[in-house]
């Protein structure tokens, strides 16, 4: 009777199991992985007003299958790209690469993905009977880059695009200036899309030196560049995602003649989202100020009990996400810290790490959850 998109014989790993037993046995977990920005008390919240939400304009039904113009607009003067053309937008950056997936592959093609990376990838992709091959991310001399050459080597003539994730999660790397570059001429070689989730993008740690760069622009190859209110203002519940769509004109109109079928088929996003985009995109700095305090305070925290327990904290310059190397097995070590201290933390391997001894951190957790965490491992 069902569709074999979906793994029927999945089942839950020991950790997620002993995490709902805990949970139904009301535990309270010290959950150092929690990147629902709503669960981690933050202040900014107390200033959004409900009342942005009850704009008179709701009562009218104006679908336009890309969504309303004021705010593609918006969006387009809120990311610098020239005008509105290439906007579309969508209940959330996921329901976006499903977008694209219908776009661009048939049942059995395949995209690019990093690894280590967001392990949503692989759902996603299924859900439109689409195949994912990761590519790597290398660790060399204490930085993250993308491994061109493998990338090259894992093509094949079912790929239909190369996904990036810039800052990377959970690695926090920025895609680089000259790695743009030689993607594009990757992607017009193979006649491949260039897909380049910058959710994370406002989230650069005081300590990364450089000004990242976005790929909103890019016009050397059909280029999706997906950003949403889910990361950017710790909305995920307000459900409101948009990408740009660039590159050279001919392949670019096709995209959104294409694109607008299928959003067409969707309808637009709601009407209470677009009437109080422009006064929540107000608050963003408001938010992401009190976000980046949060996340630079306990990456410095995580890192000096790093130094002091023989861990070691990889490089990273954006996101909300910290990997630490502790130097053993971090799949069994994650079930332990659950087992023994009520601590919840990510193993590596959920982000397909090679090396099977890191740990992912959330960086949005409140400090003293953090500090009462890492105090009970330390004990
Ligand atoms: C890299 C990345 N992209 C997209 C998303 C999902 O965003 P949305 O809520 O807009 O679907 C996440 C969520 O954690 C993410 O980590």
């Amino acid at each position: 009777m069902f569709s074999a998109r979906l793994d029927a014989g999945a089942v839950q790993n020991e950790l997620a199991i002993l995490l709902d037993k805990k949970r139904k046995l009301g535990v309270a977990i010290c959950d150092l992985i929690c990147s629902n920005p709503t669960k981690c008390d933050f202040d900014f919240y107390s200033s959004i007003d409900r009342r942005e939400f009850s704009s008179s304009d709701i009562l009218r039904y104006d679908p336009q299958p890309f969504s309303h113009v004021n705010l593609r607009k918006k969006v387009a003067g809120l990311i610098g790209v020239e005008d509105e053309s290439g906007i579309v937008a969508a209940s959330s950056t996921s329901e976006l690469y499903s977008w694209i997936l219908k776009l661009l592959c048939d049942p059995g093609d395949d995209i690019l993905v990093p690894a280590p990376g967001y392990p949503l990838f692989g759902q996603l992709a299924s859900l439109d009977s689409v195949d994912c091959h990761s590519y790597s991310l290398i660790y060399e001399n204490d930085k993250w880059s993308l491994d061109i050459k493998r990338i090259r080597h894992s093509i094949g003539n079912r790929t239909k695009a190369i996904c990036v994730v810039s800052p990377n999660n959970p690695t926090g790397s920025y895609l680089t200036e000259p790695e743009l570059t030689e993607l594009s001429s990757i992607c017009n070689e193979f006649n491949l899309a260039l897909i380049v989730d910058e959710v994370f993008f406002d989230y650069r740690l005081a300590l990364g030196d450089k000004n990242p760069i976005t790929a909103s622009s890019n016009k050397e190859c059909l280029t999706f560049v997906l950003n949403g209110l889910s990361k950017m203002l710790c909305l995920p519940q307000v459900k409101l995602g948009w990408m740009n769509v660039s590159g050279p004109d001919e392949k670019r109109s096709e995209a959104l003649r294409r694109l607008e079928f299928i959003a067409d088929a969707y309808l637009p996003v709601s009407a209470l989202i677009v009437s109080a985009f422009s006064s929540l995109i107000d608050k963003r700095e408001i938010i992401q100020r009190e976000v980046l305090e949060r996340i630079n305070k306990n990456w410095h925290i995580l890192k000096e009990f790093s130094d002091r327990h023989g861990w070691r904290m990889l490089d990273s310059e954006g996101g909300w996400y910290a990997c630490v190397r502790v130097g053993k097995d971090s799949w069994r070590f994650a079930i332990d810290l659950l087992d023994r201290c009520d601590t919840y933390i990510h193993p590596g391997c959920f982000y397909d790490f090679r090396e099977d001894d890191v740990l992912v951190f959330s960086l949005i957790v409140q400090t003293n959850l953090l500090t009462e965490g890492l105090g009970r491992i330390s004990a």
